[in-house]
């Protein structure tokens, strides 16, 4: 704690957490001022409206940092990784590193003595938001954690207070919203047999009779830059997907997530966008990656899908496996068609120039492949194919019966070996 004169920049949302934080901070902890730091990460109008009417009626100096941009392209880059974790496109995960080196440097220009964020000890973003704080001089402060608050604590204390709370969409749920997901969580729903209830989605319609849809994703070097020809800057391609893939009710996750700590927590996603980009990228990779590049490509995706969990992605070691990822997806060039149906989208159509593929190779009605071979050269593989099981099986069955020799044979096939 310190002793008073100096300045804390807090991660500031406008909800309970952190408007609680804003007072404690200054009673708990001695700060005389305190900046409230919000990054737009592509968060809906009303939360900003929410977070600045909140910060005039604290008296807290609020700012505003436009990350969105920087903050679409990692999660493009994500797309290149195939990223998920246990299911989930990663939204708020990604986020942190960008709200929390936006926070940072505010603090840093502002001249800021300490930094602060109203995250919990139970949850992930405590941790993300700290890799990155804890490179800095100043004093990283967690009230909620280190005073080991409740939301009812926090509750009566806002009353007693008299500080404006309302919390985001009605205060029911807490909710995490960016333009790559939304998250929904608390309440009824923490009960993982609960069956959430319809309204707790705000970009998914109820898949429902409406027709089915095509869109065309076009890829460069892995990354997304056309919808149906169109040619869009990385927000608005993720913006208008969102919508026009959840009013077919796509992208819904309703999961059991292990949080870094350990804990399980039951969590509720919405992630039109992230659905069909994902989708896409991976037929198109399954078009021009060589079968080795692909299987090995799936072990380095999944280490950046965890250490973009763990709010690391600034790490030599992402950046080590950014190397394969890049250079592999120079390739991934080229369009997919996704058909957008009742809540589902899966690929119907893919091309590409650096497409592995032959068509008169795998064609049922050719007789010959490039190069000369013919259909004939695989009996060869076809009799060595499966050799070395055959092999081992009847082994096993020998020394089943008893009848194994030392050398590994039995004795009924001693003769006719090699
Ligand atoms: N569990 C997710 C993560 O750690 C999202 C948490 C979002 N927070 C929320 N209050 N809904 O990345």
């Amino acid at each position: 704690m310190t002793d008073g004169n100096g300045t804390v920049a807090l991660a500031f949302s406008g909800g309970l957490d952190t408007t609680v934080c804003v007072s404690l901070l200054k009673e708990e902890y001695g700060y005389d001022e305190v900046i409230g730091v919000t990054v737009d990460v592509g968060q809906p109008d009303y939360e900003f409206e929410e977070a600045e009417e909140t910060a005039e009626a604290l008296g807290v100096e609020q700012y505003v940092v436009d990350a969105r941009e920087e903050f679409a392209d990692l999660c493009l880059t994500a797309v290149k990784a195939n990223a998920d974790y246990q299911g989930y496109p990663l939204g708020t995960a990604l986020a942190r590193p960008v709200i929390a080196k936006a926070i940072l440097s505010v603090a840093e220009e502002e001249g800021c003595d300490g930094i602060a964020h109203g995250c919990t000890g139970k949850g992930n973003d405590q941790l993300r938001f700290e890799a990155i704080w804890r490179d800095s001089d100043l004093e990283v402060i967690a009230p909620v954690r280190e005073l080991g608050l409740t939301r009812e604590w926090e509750n009566e204390y806002a009353r007693e207070k008299g500080l404006p709370v309302e919390g985001g969409d009605g205060g029911r749920y807490s909710i995490d919203t960016n333009l790559w997901s939304r998250s929904i969580e608390g309440s009824e729903l923490e009960d993982p047999s609960t069956i959430p209830a319809d309204d707790i989605y705000k970009w998914t319609d109820n898949p429902s009779d409406k027709p089915a849809e095509l869109v065309e994703v076009t890829f460069e070097d892995g990354e997304p830059v056309e919808l149906d020809g169109d040619d869009l800057e990385s927000v608005a391609l993720i913006e208008q997907l969102n919508e026009q893939a959840g009013s077919h009710g796509i992208g819904r996750t309703d999961m059991m997530e292990d949080r870094m700590l350990g804990l399980k927590v039951r969590e509720n996603y919405e992630h039109p966008a992230a659905t069909v980009l994902l989708t896409a990228h991976e037929a198109l990779e399954g078009l021009v990656l060589t079968k080795e590049e692909r299987s090995f490509k799936a072990q380095i995706d999944q280490q950046w899908s965890q250490k973009a969990y763990e709010g690391l992605i600034d790490a030599p070691f992402v950046s080590a496996l950014e190397a394969f990822i890049d250079d592999t997806n120079e390739r991934v060039t080229g369009t997919v068609t996704v058909k957008l149906e009742g809540g589902h989208c899966r690929p119907v159509s893919r091309e590409s120039d650096y497409a592995v593929y032959s068509e008169s190779a795998a064609s049922f009605d050719e007789e010959t492949i490039t190069g000369g071979i013919t259909q004939q050269d695989a009996t060869g593989v076809a009799k060595y194919h499966g050799f070395q099981s055959r092999l081992a099986n009847d082994i096993l069955e020998d020394a089943k019966k008893g009848t194994a020799t030392p050398d590994g044979g039995s004795e009924a096939d001693h003769d006719s070996e090699e």
